[in-house]
């Protein structure tokens, strides 16, 4: 593991965006993309953290985990799937398939709990028992586990609104989807999840709850694309500690980017008002935390990349005859 001290002094280099000679670049909260000219795209995932829809920081690594740890996913679920990936010509770098994404997020829910507005224990705690179609029973402690897992899809947002909620007959009823592809979409979601279940439980940890993104290839074909059981994608919990603290109702011990959230609302901020200046320390420890969830899940080191990003990442997209 890299040490506190050098996380502290790789804060001030971490990829915030890039500027590479290509015409076209794009950009979410966290990746940065181009179009290439053979019409595959380049996606660059940075070290941006966003959360409560706001980047809040740049943190050494992250983007070099997601990006590896994405792809390591992918190819533990492509007998499931087929993905965008074509290849990684660096650690933060994937050239992909360019895929007509559907306008649906397709979360999928393997325990009850949350507290954001679109949250399964958020809406049960407000008194509502029809939650995206599906009936809950009375007395249900929070982080209880399902019976089985759920899908609980969103409108993808976009540039403007939020993810509204939606049941899964929405989805066809508003013309969003045809029946035959969200039945497609729906058993790849729930295939996928069990696998992400399977080989978190492998590596100590609970696979929560995910959210998926699926697109249609230029062949016509469903793939999954985006990103795959990341720590920005995915809640995860450490096993072994599970039912102890379930059972005397507390929280479990989570081992995702929430410890991030709980920090700024323990600093009373939840996505409104004046956004409060964190420690260094906050950035270090969640650097720690994406890399051993690397390590943990996907059984190997983590090999970090070499700082500053840019210059490497533009010396090896050229040795791979990307740019
Ligand atoms: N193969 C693909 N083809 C087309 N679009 C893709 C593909 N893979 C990912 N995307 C899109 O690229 C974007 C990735 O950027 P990023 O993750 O930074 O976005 P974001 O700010 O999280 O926004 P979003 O909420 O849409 O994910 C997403 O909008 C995603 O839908
Ligand atoms: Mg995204």
């Amino acid at each position: 593991m890299i040490s506190k001290d050098k996380l502290a002094k790789l804060l001030p280099q971490a990829l915030d965006e890039t500027n590479l000679p290509l015409s076209n670049r794009q950009s979410g909260k966290v990746r940065d993309w181009y179009d290439l000219p053979n019409g595959q795209r380049l996606i660059v995932t940075t070290d941006r953290l966003s959360a409560f829809d706001i980047v809040l920081a740049r943190v050494p690594f992250k983007g070099q985990v997601l990006n590896q740890l994405s792809s390591w996913w992918f190819a533990q679920t492509q007998d499931i799937i087929p993905n965008h990936i074509v290849s990684l010509p660096d650690p933060n770098a994937s050239v992909v398939c360019v895929a007509e994404p559907i306008l649906v997020e397709v979360i999928v829910r393997g325990y009850i709990t949350g507290v954001t507005a679109t949250a399964l224990w958020y809406r049960y705690s407000l008194g509502e028992r029809d939650i995206y179609g599906y009936q809950f029973p009375e007395g249900l402690q929070k982080n209880a586990l399902l019976p089985e897992p759920i899908i609980t899809p969103t409108t993808k947002g976009g540039t403007t609104g939020h993810d509204e909620r939606l049941t899964c007959t929405e989805v066809v009823e508003k013309g969003l989807l045809d029946a035959k592809t969200w039945d497609r979409v729906q058993a790849a979601a729930l295939s996928v999840f069990k696998r992400g279940q399977e080989l978190a439980r492998k590596a100590g940890l609970i696979l929560v709850d995910t959210k998926y993104e699926f697109g249609i290839a230029a062949d016509g074909s469903l793939v999954l694309i985006d990103e795959v059981h990341t720590p920005d994608s995915s809640r995860f919990w450490k096993a072994d500690s599970y039912e102890a603290r379930f059972s005397v109702g507390e929280d479990p011990e989570n081992f995702d980017k929430e410890f991030v959230r709980i920090a700024y609302a323990d600093e009373g901020y939840r996505g409104d008002g004046e956004i409060p200046e964190m420690p260094a320390e906050l950035w270090t420890s969640a650097s720690e935390r994406y890399i051993t969830i690397y390590e943990l899940l996907t059984g190997e080191a983590f090999v970090p990349g070499a700082y500053p990003i840019e210059p490497r990442l533009i010396e090896n997209l050229k040795e791979a005859g990307v740019i």
